[in-house]
């Protein structure tokens, strides 16, 4: 890794930086780190006459589906602090459609294009990469693995790492060699690097961080769920935290893996948090909803971001934050202390349980029981 040096920025007022912004999502080559999120642009026409669509990582399409889909019931739109929840669902015209316009589209405009897949079996997710596999123009593939899994009671497939390493092993091994597949998280399980180790092992090329978080809102007018259908997924600035955490966490544990990270970015400062944090690349989503050429901005501003720390490489950047320098303590070391056993003092509830557990004797969950 190069080290960053901080320039100020006053030096750079005036001229635009003069970055490598190059960005790899394994065989995916671009020429910006910055691409659409899923669900947010459509398949990209209306944010053409904001920017050149061309001049983005790439677009990512709105999950397709097999079938047409009309979503879920309105309202399904509430805001929230910093954020907004949507229970949009996974409308849409279908595949077909989709090959047919948005596709067709996308190619004649010269744009690199990732399309999102979504289904409700694994057979649903295969049916989707066969048939995909019959077009040129597709840059990668996106799984979507937060959809109901029909087969299972409706558990989403992204909450177990079975169910969402056989969705991505089957549309692996139906797509196209050269094109990478990427499968989406949920942040919405306990342990997200068990979830992408897993993936990864199926054969997925990269991880895309994160999808939605499940949220709700209640209005206090009719004392009522706010959406129609009831819960939706939590998207913007509110986050961002949680986001960022699961980038770091799944390049911990997978050191080499490209990530496509995503989740509250409204500007370049917000992008380097997540490039950082171990993103290769990043996308804007719910930002593009109050400003169009957001995906654009946060390109430059990205770009002038790194130029004051330094870089001349925005590869050079990605994962910066998880550096080891001498004399730094080792992230072992910054787990909280235990408190110091004082045997003086008096008993209390818990008193033993931690040896009990270090000793492999199961603990009591409620001591004072
Ligand atoms: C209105 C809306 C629709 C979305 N539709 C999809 C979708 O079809 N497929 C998908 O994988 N993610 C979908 N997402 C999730 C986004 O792609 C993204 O992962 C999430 O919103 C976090 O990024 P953000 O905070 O920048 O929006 C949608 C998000 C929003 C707000």
């Amino acid at each position: 890794m190069t080290r960053a040096v901080v320039v100020p920025a006053s030096a750079l007022v005036g001229r635009p930086p003069d970055i490598d912004m190059t960005s790899e999502l394994g065989s995916l080559v671009m020429p910006s780190p910055v691409l659409t999120a899923s669900g947010c642009a459509a398949s990209g026409r209306e944010l053409d006459q904001f920017f050149d669509i061309t001049s983005l990582g790439a677009v990512v399409t709105k999950s397709i589906m097999m079938q047409p889909r009309s979503g879920r019931p309105t309202p399904r739109m509430a805001e929230t602090p910093s954020g907004m929840l949507n229970s949009i669902g996974l409308q849409g015209p279908g595949v077909h459609s989709f090959l047919e316009h948005d596709l067709a589209w996308l190619r004649e405009r010269g744009a690199r294009v990732v399309v999102s897949i979504a289904g409700n079996t694994v057979e649903e997710y295969t049916q989707l990469a066969k048939l995909l596999r019959m077009y040129d123009g597709i840059d990668a593939i996106e799984v979507n693995i937060s959809c109901p899994n029909v087969a299972d009671r409706g558990q989403v497939f992204a909450c177990r790492a079975d169910t969402a390493s056989s969705v991505v092993g089957m549309v692996r091994r139906n797509t196209d060699p050269r094109i990478p597949v990427l499968v989406k998280l949920s942040p919405d399980v306990t342990d997200i690097a068990t979830i992408a180790v897993a993936c990864e092992r199926s054969g997925a090329d990269g991880i895309s961080l994160i999808n939605t978080l499940l949220g709700m809102v209640i209005d206090t007018a009719t004392m009522r769920p706010a959406l129609a259908g009831v819960t939706g997924g939590l998207s913007g600035p509110a986050i961002r935290p949680v986001a960022v955490r699961c980038v770091w966490q799944v390049r911990e544990v997978l050191p080499d893996i490209p990530i496509l990270g995503m989740g509250g970015i409204r500007t370049g400062e917000d992008a380097l948090e997540f490039i950082l944090a171990g993103a290769n690349a990043v996308c804007v989503g719910t930002a593009i909803f109050n400003d169009p050429s957001a995906p654009a901005r946060v390109h430059s501003e990205l770009a002038s971001a790194l130029a004051e720390r330094g870089f001349a490489r925005l590869a050079d950047a990605v994962s910066y934050a998880h550096r080891r320098e001498p004399g730094m303590p080792d992230p072992v070391d910054l787990a909280p202390e235990e408190p110091a056993a004082d045997d003086s003092g008096p008993l209390d509830a818990t008193d033993g349980v931690a040896d009990a557990v270090a000793d492999g004797a199961p603990a009591d969950p409620d001591p004072g029981a």
